[in-house]
């Protein structure tokens, strides 16, 4: 159970999202059945608005899965644009390719097959837009990667920053357990929020999303 919104806030917000057709519903629905792991719906809604408003050439994804939010994603960028995604379990990428294949969206998203902590230190950037949905505790390590690779102007967007609720609580009401991920959470919040090339924020909704802005660096005056 998520204690980040009432349930039936939850439940009321989904129901007034329409059916996604083609693949996407196609994910949806299988979604359903199979507990595959995809973006919740109101986080693609965020995600669409976002992006409308964005009008990415590059994006870049980190956590693939069976590429719902890469498909979704494609719908936004401008023309020649581009998705490069991550993906490290050989399951997922499997079913990303079909799906890629069936969207017929092979040439314009590329997955890198390897883990983000590999890759991200080698990618070169700049990005319009850094999706970040991966395992919750590596996002303190994508973060500095993630901020060199971001366009001025971009937008970074990473989903589960709440975990249900958790990252709320008090530490020593979490079990021990997971007070690691609690911490390495704790940690990436607070960077993101102090971070002086940064204007974030942080969402109640889904499962928590952090929103960061890349300032615009203003012209150094010599004079
Ligand atoms: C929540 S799912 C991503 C869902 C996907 N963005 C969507 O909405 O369609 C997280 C995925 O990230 C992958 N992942 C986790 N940590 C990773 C890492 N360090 N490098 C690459 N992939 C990673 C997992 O294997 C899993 O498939």
């Amino acid at each position: 159970m998520s204690e980040i919104n009432y349930d039936y806030i939850n439940t009321f917000i989904r129901d007034m999202i329409p059916e996604k057709e083609g693949i996407l519903g196609e994910i949806e629905r299988e979604a359903m059945v199979s507990d595959l792991p995809i973006i919740q719906k109101e986080v693609a809604s965020l995600i669409s608005v976002l992006l409308s408003i964005k009008k990415p050439k590059k994006i870049l994804e980190i956590g693939t899965a069976v590429g719902y939010s890469s498909i979704l994603m494609s719908n936004y960028l401008q023309p020649q644009g581009e998705i490069i995604t991550i993906e490290r379990y050989d399951i997922m990428q499997r079913a990303a390719k079909e799906n890629f294949k069936k969207a017929n969206l092979e040439n314009i998203i590329t997955m890198i097959e390897k883990d983000a902590e590999e890759v991200l230190p080698t990618l070169e950037g700049p990005f319009d837009v850094i999706f970040m949905d991966a395992a919750k505790g590596q996002y303190n390590t994508f973060l500095p990667h993630c901020i060199r690779l971001l366009k001025d102007d971009g937008l970074l967007i990473a989903d589960n920053v709440l975990h249900k609720g958790m990252i709320a609580r008090s530490r020593y009401d979490v079990p021990r357990r997971q007070r690691t991920i609690h911490k390495r959470m704790r940690n990436f919040l607070w960077e993101i929020m102090h971070n002086p090339q940064l204007d974030s924020c942080i969402l109640p909704m889904g499962d928590g999303v952090a929103l960061c802005h890349k300032k615009i660096r203003k012209e150094e005056n010599n004079d």
